[in-house]
């Protein structure tokens, strides 16, 4: 999440590539507005105004099953889904519904910044995983899940973002996927897979979700509208088996609130029925691919000599990683009095000094040529620094 005030203040002189969301060129004004004109003139707009359903607007509901069971080939039906307030909304509920505080949950390191907030609020036993190329690293896991063992400990949830994940763009290979559900049966551990990236890939095929794979079993996947229309909607799902749906519909908040954003999750489904959506996710495509390609050959052609980053094939970001000389705060800092804005490694570790080399790139809400301004100032920073 940004703060708005931060968002002001920044927006108008500086290079962002430090926001992880929407250019705000492509938000599709006039078809929201379309839509909601479409609800509040329509037959629905009593119900639109009032608490909904706590398992979410039934349209939208339905249009999230035919768009996973036809891209996903699975049989998910309108009970497995629950429309939510974000990703964000889901993984705290699920979080919250299976542990407590002290539980062991294990997750990628480096992992959502915003996710680790809300775990820290939840007072869990946090224990980072390391990653590679390809991501999560099946062995690491297990040889984490036999040290917990040897304490006395089990864990209850691993946390992750498989595919082009927030903040090093890598994704997950379904052989891996295949072999951490495996370890998930064995252990009676559960994967919270947080998959709102899923729709933006680049280039080849995008791995089944971690719940395709499973057939459901002990997973818990989230999506969101956040990143393929308008993080302002609030709106996203969860995709679970029937129980575990059950159990977020019986939720102290949802009782108390009813289901998400009945207006907006009106509105959302008539633009999505409208058609208008898997355009738009294709034009997104373009757009963020031609940036990603932009970023990465200023990289190439820029960067002075030991440092290196990710390619990744779809999301928003890419993840650097500095020489042992470079501090990712000092350069970070260095790049702000020059107008870039980039995002230091710090914030997304549990052990913050992990990521005292490392920055990430968001190269979804600069124009590609801020991107490449960006990149040069940074290099500059960086070869100075040496
Ligand atoms: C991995 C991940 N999960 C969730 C979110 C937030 O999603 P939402 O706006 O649907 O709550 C983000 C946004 O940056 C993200 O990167």
């Amino acid at each position: 999440m940004t703060s708005p005030d931060l968002h002001q203040k920044t927006a108008e002189h500086s290079i962002l590539l430090s926001f992880g969301q929407p250019d705000p060129e492509t938000l599709p004004i006039a078809e929201l507005r379309e839509a909601l004109l479409h609800v509040m003139n329509g037959p629905e707009v009593g119900a639109a105004l009032q608490y909904g359903a706590e398992q979410g607007t039934r349209s939208l509901l339905e249009v999230l099953v035919e768009k996973i069971n036809r891209e996903q080939w699975l049989a998910v039906r309108p009970e497995n889904l629950m429309i939510t307030a974000g990703s964000t909304h889901a993984v705290d509920m699920l979080t919250r519904l299976h542990t407590q505080p002290g539980s062991v949950l294990m997750l990628e390191a480096p992992s959502y910044v915003d996710s680790l907030h809300l775990f820290r609020d939840q007072e869990l036993d946090l224990h980072p995983l390391p990653m590679d190329e390809e991501g999560l690293i099946p062995g690491a896991l297990a040889e984490e899940i036999e040290r917990l063992h040897a304490r006395g400990l089990a864990p209850r949830l691993l946390y992750t973002i498989p595919t082009f994940h927030n903040p090093t763009g890598r994704t997950l290979s379904e052989a891996r996927r295949v072999e951490i559900i495996a370890l998930a049966h064995r252990h009676g551990f559960w994967i919270l897979e947080d998959d709102v990236y899923r729709d933006l890939p680049f280039e080849g095929t995008v791995p089944p979700s971690f719940y395709a794979l499973a057939g459901g079993k002990q997973v818990l996947s989230t999506g969101s509208f956040s990143k393929t229309l308008a993080p302002g909607l609030r709106l996203g799902w969860l995709l679970a088996p029937v129980e575990e749906v059950q159990r977020c519909v019986n939720f102290g908040l949802t009782c108390m609130s009813g289901g998400a954003n009945p207006l907006v999750a009106h509105a959302v489904a008539a633009y999505c029925l409208s058609g208008a959506w898997e355009p738009h996710i294709q034009r997104q495509r373009v757009l963020y691919r031609a940036r990603r390609d932009r970023a990465l050959a200023a990289l190439e052609r820029l960067m002075p000599p030991g440092v290196t980053w990710t390619r990744p094939a779809g999301g928003f970001f890419l993840w650097l990683s500095l020489p042992d000389h470079a501090q990712a705060s000092q350069v970070r800092q260095l790049a702000l009095q020059q107008g870039v804005v980039l995002t230091a490694g710090e914030g997304f570790f549990v052990e913050p000094t992990a990521g005292a080399h490392h920055l990430r790139i968001a190269y979804s809400y600069a124009s590609a040529e801020e991107i490449e301004t960006g990149i040069s100032v940074l290099a500059q920073i960086l070869r100075e620094l040496r």
